[in-house]
């Protein structure tokens, strides 16, 4: 493992240029997250369990968050099982007071986190004319509304704090293409790309990145019956690669965007399909 960096240089500053080859100069220490505090919201299954024991992997100390702690626990005892540090915090995203409550407990204990991951997300599939205004309110106020209070919560701690950070946004393919069935859900992550463009431009100044990873289709509980349906199989056809993804093709795009690697990078969508949204209309 290498040193711990200084936080100082978590955003746009670059290494010193011409210190020799790649590796003598630091190109790959630059993924490392040693010592960094990270925050994984819906960390309790999925795409969230995944990337919490990836960024431990990458030295950083875990904050899991999500409503269901009893299985976020789970996951800190196998995280620290491994010698990482570990520690489950309440979220419901939806609710301001808990999303200030869980920075809160998280800074008292480690400090502002140098990472977020707004990952917590939900899905109501029905067709539009049968869609609620209670599905509506569900899929807009977690997937929308839930990641503009962590993002905001998160930004104005960082700022506060002077030492900037990095802060990832999970939306979906969906947000660029449409799907039947999903439509709030669909537009809300449109609203996560446009969300992360919009504090990437204002938080800039103050050191702050803000990305968005756009994966393509992963079973996860979100979406496993969908895609082993004969509807799923068809989709499965149309995919350029012909695969669904899997979590680990997640962890280069995420680590570049959590880590110095990505420094230079704010504003940015990573899209990580397989090709998915270029397939053939
Ligand atoms: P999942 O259902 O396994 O995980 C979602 C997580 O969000 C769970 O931990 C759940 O407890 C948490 N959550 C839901 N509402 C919450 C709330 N109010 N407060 C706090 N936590 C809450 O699903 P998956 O697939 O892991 O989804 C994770 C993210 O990835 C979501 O934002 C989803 O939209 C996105 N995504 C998933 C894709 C997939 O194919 N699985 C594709 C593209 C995006």
């Amino acid at each position: 493992m290498n040193a711990v960096p200084d936080r100082s240089q978590l955003s746009w500053q670059s290494s010193p240029q011409g210190e020799g080859s790649p590796v003598n100069s630091g190109v790959f220490s630059r993924w490392q997250l040693d010592g960094r505090v990270v925050l994984v919201t819906g960390a309790s299954s999925g795409l969230g369990r995944h990337f919490a024991h990836l960024l431990s992997s990458a030295g950083a100390k875990v904050a899991l968050a999500a409503r269901r702690t009893d299985k976020l626990e789970a996951s800190v005892r196998q995280i620290e099982a491994l010698g990482a540090k570990a520690r489950a915090v309440a979220l419901d995203v939806t609710s301001a007071s808990s999303v200030k409550g869980c920075f809160d407990e998280l800074t008292a204990d480690w400090g502002v986190p140098d990472v977020v991951v707004n990952n917590a997300g939900i899905t109501v599939t029905r067709p539009m004319l049968e869609q609620t205004e209670e599905d509506w309110d569900l899929v807009m106020s977690t997937n929308l509304k839930g990641c503009w209070l962590v993002a905001t919560e998160a930004a104005r701690r960082m700022v506060a704090a002077g030492k900037g950070g990095a802060i990832v946004n999970v939306a979906s393919i969906l947000a660029e293409r449409v799907a039947g069935c999903v439509a709030p859900y669909a537009i809300s992550k449109a609203g996560v790309v446009q969300a992360t463009k919009a504090m990437a431009l204002e938080l800039a100044r103050h050191r702050v990145r803000v990305n968005s990873l756009l994966p393509g289709y992963i079973a996860t509980e979100l979406n496993r019956e969908f895609m082993d349906s004969e509807a799923g199989e068809k989709l499965r056809a149309r995919i350029p690669s012909r695969r669904f993804g899997e979590l680990t093709d997640l962890d280069g795009p995420l680590l570049l965007l959590a880590s110095d690697a990505g420094a230079a990078m704010s504003g940015a969508c990573v899209a990580v399909d397989g090709g998915h949204l270029v397939s053939s209309l």
